[in-house]
C-alpha cells in the first residue's frame, strides 16, 4: 500500500473534532505537517473515547511497585476521572492551551495522570527523567519556560530514596525563568519542605478542583517537548505534534506490536524517555490496552525473576525493554531458574530497543522465553520504530544483530560522506528520505535553525539519523554505531561533549576527553581522561574523586560516570583534533592504526599505559 493511502486509512481510526481534508503540507521542507487542518485531542483518544464506547470498566493502568510494595489498578473510567480532575487543578493555576508544564517525577501513576491532564488542556508537557540533576533540570526549565512544574518529593531506588524536591528547588534557583507554581506529590516516605506561595500539595489541590473537558487542538499543535542529548551540553527539545503522533502510535500498536483492545502491554522503561511517552502512556491507551507502569528494576527488586512475576501476574502479552535489562537478568540468573516459578504462557513477544542488541543477548532471551524476540530501532526524534519486524503484519525471520526492515512509512537508505548511495552491504550513514512519516518530530523547541542544520543539511532531502550501518541483500538494516559523540549507557542516550563541558569546569583540569567504552552490562560507560594544569600538586585521586562528583552533581547519576584517569596530555592530530576514536579502540582492545595525522605518537603510549592502570582493555 502506498504511504498516502496507509496514513489516510490510519487517520480514520482516530477521533477528530474536525477531520483533516489535507494529508500532508509539504510547502516548506524540511518542515512537513501531517493532517494540517485536522482538529483533535490526544487525551480524548486515549481515555474518553473508550468510556464513550462502553469500555470504561476495562483496565487502563496497572501500577506495580516492588520498591514500595504497592499494587494498584485503574479502569478507563477511573483514570479519566483522575486526569480530568488534575486538568482542573492545572487550569485553576492558570495553565491553558500552549502553556508548558514540566513533569519531574518517578514511575508513579500521577506522572502519567499529569501528562494526560496537560494533553487534555492542550498544554505542552515536558517530562524530565528523575536521574538528571539540578543543572540539567535548570537548562530544561529555561528552555521550556514552564508555567507550572509537577514533581514528587522523592523517587525510590532499591537502595535509597532520591529526594527530587531539593533538586527541583536548586534547579529553580539556577534557572532564569521561574515557574509560577510547583505542584508536589508528597509521598509518605519523606518529609519535604514546601516553599510558601509557590509550592502546592497535590492532594489538597485535587480536593478543591473540578473536572474539565478536553480542549480541541490543531493536529500540529505540540503535545510535548522531550529533551535529548546532542553533541553539546545544550540538550535538544524534540517537539512532537498531536495528530500525526496519535495516528502513528495507534497504527503501530496493531501493526508492529500486534495487540488488541484489552491486551496487557508492558514497556519496562521510564516515563522520562521516549519509550515511556510512546509506549507506557500514549500508544497502549490509544489502543485500549492495559498499560503496566513498573517502579522497580529487572534485578534486585527482589530478584531476577521480577519481570517474569509481572508478566505472569497480569498476563502480559507484549513486553518491551532495553537489551541491558536482559543482560542484567542473564548475569544474575544465567540458567533462567527463576522462570520455573512463573507461568508465561500469555506472552506473545519480546521487543527490544534503545541500544544495539548483541546477538548473544537476543539468542539467550529467545531460548529462555521461547517467543519471538524482536530487536527494533528508533530514536527520541522518530517517536516510534523506524525498523522492526512488524508482528501484526508478518513475522519475518529474526536475524540477530538486525532490527529487520524499515517499518511502512520510512524510506531508509545508506549514504557515503559525499551523499552517494553505497553498495549493498557497505557501511555508511543511515538516513531517511523526507518526508518522515507521521508521529516523528516536527522541529526542535524554539530552535528551527538547529533542526535544519543538525538533521537535514548534510544530506539534502534526507533526515540524518546520527547512526551508521548497512543494509544487506534481504533489505535487513544493521545499526552499528553512532556517527557523533552520543553514547548509550544502559539504553540511556548521553553526550560525551556534555560530560566534557562539566569536567572542563574543574579548576585543575587543563583539557579533557570523554569516550564511551564497552561494558558488558550497560553496553557502554563513559570514561574520562584528564590532563591537569602544570604545577598542580594535588593528589590525582582527589582530583578524580572531585571530577566524578562534579558530573554527578551537574548531570546526574544517570550519567554513571565512575571511570576517570589522569594523563600527561591528550593525543591530537596536527590540526588539534583530539583522537577520541583511537583512544576508544585502545580502551576496548580493538585493533587500531596510528593515524597518519597524529601530532606526537608517543602520547598514545602514555594513554595506553594510563588505561591499563585502570584495567582497560578488559575493564
Ligand atoms: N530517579 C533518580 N535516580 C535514578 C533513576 C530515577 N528515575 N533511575 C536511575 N537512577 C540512578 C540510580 O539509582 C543509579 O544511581 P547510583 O549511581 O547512585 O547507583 C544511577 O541513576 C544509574 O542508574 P541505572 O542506569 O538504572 O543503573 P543501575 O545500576 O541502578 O541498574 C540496570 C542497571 C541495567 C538494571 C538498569 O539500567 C535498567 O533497568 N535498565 C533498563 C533500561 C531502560 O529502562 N532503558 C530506557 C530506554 S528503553
Ligand atoms: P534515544 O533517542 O535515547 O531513544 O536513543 C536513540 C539511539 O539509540 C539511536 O540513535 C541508536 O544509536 C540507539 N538505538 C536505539 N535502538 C537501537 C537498536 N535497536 N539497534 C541499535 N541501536 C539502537
Amino acid at each position: 500500500m502506498d504511504s498516502a493511502k496507509l496514513w489516510q486509512q490510519a487517520a480514520e481510526d482516530i477521533q477528530w473534532y474536525q477531520k483533516p481534508t489535507t494529508l500532508l503540507d509539504s510547502d516548506s521542507p524540511p518542515f512537513y505537517r501531517w493532517f494540517p487542518d485536522g482538529v483533535t485531542n490526544a487525551c480524548f483518544n486515549a481515555l474518553d473515547i473508550h468510556v464513550e464506547q462502553g469500555r470504561g470498566d476495562c483496565t487502563a493502568l496497572i501500577y506495580d511497585s516492588p520498591v514500595t510494595d504497592t499494587k494498584k489498578q485503574y479502569t478507563y473510567k477511573q483514570l479519566l476521572k483522575e486526569v480530568a480532575l488534575f486538568a482542573g487543578v492545572l487550569s485553576n493555576r492558570g495553565v491553558s492551551k500552549g502553556d508548558r508544564v514540566i513533569v519531574y517525577m518517578p514511575m508513579v501513576p500521577q506522572a502519567l495522570i499529569a501528562m494526560l491532564a496537560c494533553a487534555r488542556l492542550g498544554a505542552v508537557h515536558s517530562v524530565v527523567f528523575g536521574g538528571f540533576a539540578s543543572n540539567e533540570l535548570a537548562v530544561r526549565i529555561d528552555d521550556a519556560q514552564p508555567k507550572v512544574i509537577v514533581c514528587a518529593n522523592c523517587g525510590v531506588e532499591p537502595s535509597h530514596l532520591v529526594a527530587y524536591k531539593p533538586l527541583l528547588d536548586e534547579a529553580i534557583d539556577l534557572a532564569t525563568n521561574k515557574p509560577e507554581h510547583c505542584i508536589v506529590l508528597n509521598r509518605p516516605m519523606l518529609d519535604t519542605a514546601m516553599v510558601k506561595g509557590r509550592d502546592l500539595d497535590w492532594e489538597q489541590e485535587i480536593a478543591s478542583a473540578q473536572p474539565v473537558a478536553c480542549t480541541p487542538v490543531n493536529a500540529n499543535d505540540p503535545l510535548y517537548i522531550l529533551y535529548t542529548s546532542g553533541t553539546t551540553g545544550q540538550p535538544k527539545g524534540v517537539v512532537r505534534d498531536t495528530g500525526g503522533y496519535i495516528v502513528a502510535l495507534k497504527w503501530s500498536m496493531k501493526n508492529v506490536y500486534n495487540v488488541e483492545p484489552g491486551d496487557v502491554y508492558w514497556a519496562a522503561s521510564d516515563i522520562g524517555w521516549v519509550v515511556g511517552h510512546s509506549y507506557i502512556v500514549y500508544g497502549p491507551l490509544l489502543a485500549g490496552n492495559a498499560t503496566v507502569m513498573y517502579e522497580g528494576k529487572p534485578v534486585g527488586t527482589p530478584d531476577p525473576g521480577a519481570f517474569w512475576r509481572v508478566i505472569a501476574e497480569y498476563d502480559v502479552k507484549v513486553l518491551f525493554t532495553a537489551p541491558t535489562a536482559f543482560r542484567a537478568i542473564r548475569k544474575a540468573d544465567p540458567q533462567g531458574e527463576h522462570l520455573k516459578h512463573h507461568d508465561l504462557s500469555g506472552l506473545q513477544a519480546l521487543f527490544l530497543a534503545g541500544e544495539r542488541c548483541d546477538p548473544n543477548t537476543l539468542e539467550w532471551a529467545q531460548e529462555t522465553l521461547q517467543v519471538p524476540v524482536i530487536d527494533h530501532w528508533w530514536q527520541t526524534e522518530s517517536g516510534w520504530p523506524i525498523c522492526s519486524n512488524c508482528l501484526g503484519i508478518e513475522l519475518l525471520p529474526v536475524v540477530p544483530g538486525s532490527p529487520a526492515r524499515p517499518v511502512p512509512g520510512y524510506d531508509v537508505q545508506v549514504l557515503d560522506g559525499e551523499g552517494n548511495a553505497v553498495k549493498e552491504g557497505d557501511i555508511g550513514a543511515l538516513v531517511i528520505k523526507s518526508p518522515l512519516p507521521p508521529g516523528t518530530f516536527t522541529t526542535l523547541w524554539r530552535a528551527e535553525e538547529r533542526f535544519e542544520d543538525t538533521y537535514f543539511s548534510k544530506y539534502p532531502g534526507f533526515y540524518e539519523t546520527g547512526d551508521a550501518g548497512y543494509i544487506d541483500e534481504n533489505g535487513y538494516v544493521f545499526v552499528m554505531a553512532r556517527t557523533d559523540d552520543v553514547i548509550n549507557i544502559a539504553g540511556h542516550r548521553l553526550s560525551t561533549g556534555a560530560i566534557e563541558e562539566v569536567l572542563a569546569e574543574h579548576e585543575d583540569v587543563a583539557e579533557c576527553a570523554v569516550i564511551g567504552v564497552k561494558d558488558q552490562l550497560k553496553g557502554q560507560l563513559p570514561l574520562g581522561l584528564l590532563a591537569l594544569n602544570t604545577g598542580d600538586k594535588r593528589e590525582p585521586s582527589q582530583v578524580i574523586a572531585e571530577a566524578i562528583q562534579l558530573v554527578r552533581d551537574k548531570i546526574g547519576p544517570v550519567a554513571a560516570f565512575k571511570l576517570c584517569v589522569i594523563v600527561e596530555s591528550l593525543p591530537k592530530t596536527r590540526s588539534g583534533k583530539i583522537l577520541r576514536g583511537t583512544m576508544r579502540d585502545i580502551a576496548d582492545g580493538t585493533p587500531w592504526k596510528l593515524p597518519a595525522t597524529v601530532e606526537d605518537p608517543t602520547v598514545l603510549d602514555n594513554i595506553t599505559a594510563a588505561l591499563q592502570s585502570i584495567g582497560y582493555p578488559g575493564g
